[in-house]
């Protein structure tokens, strides 16, 4: 009957060093741009995010996710792997403002190619080990900038493993990587591709990404991303697979992160902007259950938002 006992026998507790937040970030200085289609998210020159990082580590953030918007997009995605790119200038100037915070690095090519596209596109589809190769070079990118860890998230085939041989090769033998290693073709992703301009310019990502029908596929995934050398695992999108985070906390002991994508924020945004939804607690509710599925780790555009209300 009491609040003191039902807090007793809570099972599940969302814990701030568990939440990530994924960042923006983009050319210029003083920007700060919200995202229409997500309310509360900004695109941020480096001098604004490394503000922001710092701000939100002094209230208990331990770890952000970064994106780059460059300034120019081609047909191979080059300001993804360049050692003066938007990517590599945020991490330096985060690290100097919040040098205890974690940053997490995207390696992915689709915010950097100007077709959209996750990688190297010959013949009207993706060339899979070519643009592994460049995969590669940006993770090595990013370390050398001072990444804590690298995030593939492209779905390219075998990627964790040549990943793994290039930082390991260039002096980053101890540097972990989280990879997006269940990742569905889902419709909640469209609010990020209009924060990332990143939407394909012809086609779709069903080449490469999971079929949301398919659990088994689903699983050997992450599985074959681990034996590549993944540290850390992902379900993504979070809430609409959460039976997917659970079959995979029973088969490995691996750590799993699951990643609530920019269609989930902006659905309870919405909903809530209507006075639909009690805002606080449905941000509480969608955590507590990813959670208890069994994630470890929580990728959320509310992290920020939730470091004050984790139980
Ligand atoms: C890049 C990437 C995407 C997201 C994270 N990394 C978009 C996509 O695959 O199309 C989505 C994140 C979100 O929706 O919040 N490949």
């Amino acid at each position: 009957m009491t609040p003191v006992l039902r807090d007793m026998v809570q099972e599940t507790r969302v814990h701030p060093n568990q939440l990530i937040l994924p960042m923006f970030a983009v050319e210029g200085t003083k920007v700060r741009e919200e995202i229409p289609s997500m309310p509360g998210v900004f695109h941020l020159s480096v001098d604004q995010i490394a503000l922001e990082a710092r701000a939100l580590a002094d209230l208990g953030l331990k770890a952000v996710l970064l994106f780059g918007l460059p300034a120019k997009k081609d047909e191979v995605g080059s300001g993804a792997y360049d050692e003066k790119g938007i990517v590599a200038r945020a991490i330096a100037a985060i690290k100097q403002a919040a040098p205890a915070l974690c940053v997490i690095t995207d390696i992915c090519l689709c915010g950097y190619t100007s077709h959209g596209h996750c990688g190297i596109v010959k013949d009207g589809h993706i060339a899979n080990d070519p643009t592994v190769e460049l995969l590669a070079k940006t993770a090595v990118a990013h370390a050398r900038a001072g990444a804590d860890m690298v995030a593939p998230s492209d779905m390219m085939d075998l990627r964790i493993g040549a990943i793994r041989r290039a930082l390991d090769e260039t002096g980053f033998p101890d540097l972990p990587i989280m990879s997006y290693s269940t990742k569905f073709a889902s419709s909640f992703y469209g609010p990020f591709r209009d924060a990332a301009h990143s939407t394909p310019a012809f086609g779709d990502r069903r080449s490469h990404q999971l079929d949301p029908a398919n659990a088994r596929e689903a699983i050997a995934e992450s599985l074959q991303d681990l034996a590549e050398g993944a540290d850390i695992i992902m379900v993504k999108p979070a809430l609409p697979y959460l039976d997917i985070v659970r079959r995979l906390r029973e088969q490995t002991n691996a750590p799993i992160a699951a990643y609530q994508v920019s269609g989930e924020y902006a659905m309870i945004k919405a909903a809530a902007a209507r006075g639909w939804l009690d805002e606080q607690r449905a941000i509480d509710e969608s955590l507590t259950a990813i959670k208890r599925a069994g994630a470890d780790l929580i990728i959320t555009y509310f992290a920020g938002q939730a470091l004050a209300n984790c139980r």
